[in-house]
This record gives structure tokens, sequence and C-alpha cells, in this order.
């Protein structure tokens, strides 16, 4: 059998993370103990950069597989393959991570359906074993592997949430936007743009997410006040950029969409 190259899971580079509290020191208790992670939160607010940046300090690979509803048990396992010399069998990247010892983060893991789910439960628990039912091979999980999933609670409805026999069998992080003043910084640290000007697009997302609820299904994350700033920084009008990076993208209702501008036209007044 070929062996997998785990270098080119390695996350070579530091990614930028801010942190919010505890959670750098907290994951890594967990990692030690091997326990798998569930990250929690709005989408857009650092759940996926916190993983890579994560990985990175703890010199793992990470496997990332964006979870979705058409994703079948055989898409993170593996399947059998026809090829010219016969058939032959791919690991998924489930089972690639397990015997690599890799970070596996299923990002948005409730988009999969239930029965693909329920592939995870062996390696989770004291056995961290993924057995291959189809080749019939029994994977003892890498001393290093570890389990993290990614989940957006504001989405579920009672038909996509995750069994409780499922969810505990992590531990989990609560996320959501930074505070203000976090918030600028990151901004303006991932884009460059000026101090000023991020905590103003700050202002605007908070006028968002207070629409939460009542109209909103969810605020402006913090990747579009990102988007907003890269905008700007190219020389677009930040009225403009932020119209088409943080209202747009967000609502079709009209009522709404008129609050936000006006918002806009306020902060940047
Ligand atoms: N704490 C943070 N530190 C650094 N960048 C952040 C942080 N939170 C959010 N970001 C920015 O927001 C973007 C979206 O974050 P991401 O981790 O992809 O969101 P999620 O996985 O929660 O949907 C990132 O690309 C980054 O620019
Ligand atoms: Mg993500």
């Amino acid at each position: 059998m070929a062996t997998i190259d785990k270098d080119q899971y390695i996350v070579t580079q530091e990614p930028f993370y801010q942190a919010q509290a505890d959670e750098v020191e907290l994951y890594t208790a967990a990692f030690d103990a091997r326990l798998p992670v569930m990250v929690k939160g709005p989408t857009g607010c650092g759940k996926s950069r916190f993983i890579e940046y994560m990985a990175w300090k703890l010199g793992k690979p990470l496997i990332t597989v964006a979870c979705n509803e058409d994703m079948t048990a055989s898409d993170l396992v593996g399947r059998y393959l026809l090829d010219a010399g016969g058939t032959r069998w791919l690991d998924g990247p489930l089972t690639v991570a397990a015997r690599i010892g890799a970070i596996c983060y299923l990002d948005e893991v409730v988009e999969a359906r239930q029965d693909t789910t329920v592939v995870i439960h062996p390696l989770t628990d004291h056995r961290r074993q993924l057995p291959l039912d189809k080749k019939g091979e029994l994977v003892d999980a890498h001393p290093d592997f570890q389990l993290v999933i990614s989940y957006n609670p504001g989405y579920q409805s009672l038909m996509k949430d995750l069994k409780q026999s499922t969810k505990q069998r992590f531990v989990a992080f609560d996320f959501d936007y930074p505070e203000a003043e976090l918030e600028a910084g990151i901004i303006a640290k991932e884009t460059g743009i000026d101090i000023a000007e991020a905590a103003k697009l700050v202002k605007i997302g908070e006028t968002a997410r207070n629409l939460k609820g009542h109209g909103l299904d969810e605020g402006i994350s913090t990747r579009l006040l990102v988007y907003a700033a890269q905008l700007i920084n190219r020389g677009i009008e930040a009225r403009a950029a932020c119209r088409m990076a943080l209202v747009r993208p967000i609502t079709d209702d009209a009522d709404i969409r008129s609050t936000l501008d006006h918002a806009i036209e306020a902060v940047f007044a």
C-alpha cells in the first residue's frame, strides 16, 4: 500500500488568530487528552481559523472536510475505485486522518445525514477505531488523531440536529463574534485597513446583529466585515463597499436593507 505523505497536511505558516478568551489553553488540554472537540457558533466568527491555528501551534496535520447533505459515509471513510488494473481501495479523508494522526475537522457536520455521522462514533470513544466495513479492515487510530466538528446552532431544526448520542461524545466551545475592540483589531490586522475605519465596520456589524430575530436570521459575520475592508483597501468608497459586502449578501428584505443602508450612511457621514 502506498504510504501517505503526512507533510502535505501540515500547516506550515502561522495563521493569524486573535484569541477571544482562554480557548487556546482549553483546546490544548483537550488535544492532550485526545478528546473530540465540537466548535459551535454562527458562520464567519473564526471557528475554522481557530482550528487551523491550533493545528499549526500543535504541529499536527489538519484534514478539513466540508460536510453537505449529499455526503455519504463512503465519502468520509473510502471506497473501491475501478481502474485499468481492476479495483483499488481509496481511503477517504477520515481514514487518512486516523492513519496518519491528523486533526480531522468536519466543517458544518449537521449538514451530513445522520447515517453518515454515526461512522465517527467508534473513533470518539475509548476504542478509537474506524471500521472499514466494505474493505473488512479495522483501523486503529494513530495516537495523535483527533476529531473536531463545527456546528452552527442557529440553523438547526428538529429534523437536522445532532443526536444526543453524537453530541455527548464531544467537549464543546461556544464561539461568537468577537467583542467590538477585538473585532476591529482582527479586521485591521487581517486586511491592513486602519483601526478607526475597522471600528466603523464593526459598528455596522453591531446594528445588523441587533436585528437578529427581528428580520435577520443571522447578523453580519466577521468574515463579511473583512470582505468590506478588502474592498475599501482596493479603493472602493466605504459606503459602496459596505452595501456590497455587508448588506446585499445577507438579506433581500427591503425594510432591513434600508435600515442597514441608513446605518452605513450614519457611520460614514
Ligand atoms: N479570532 C480571529 N482571528 C483572526 N481572524 C478571524 C478571527 N475571527 C474571524 N476572523 C476572520 O474571519 C474570517 C472567517 O472566519 P472563519 O474561521 O472562516 O469562520 P467560521 O469557520 O466560523 O465560519 C477569517 O477568514 C478571518 O479573516
Ligand atoms: Mg468554517
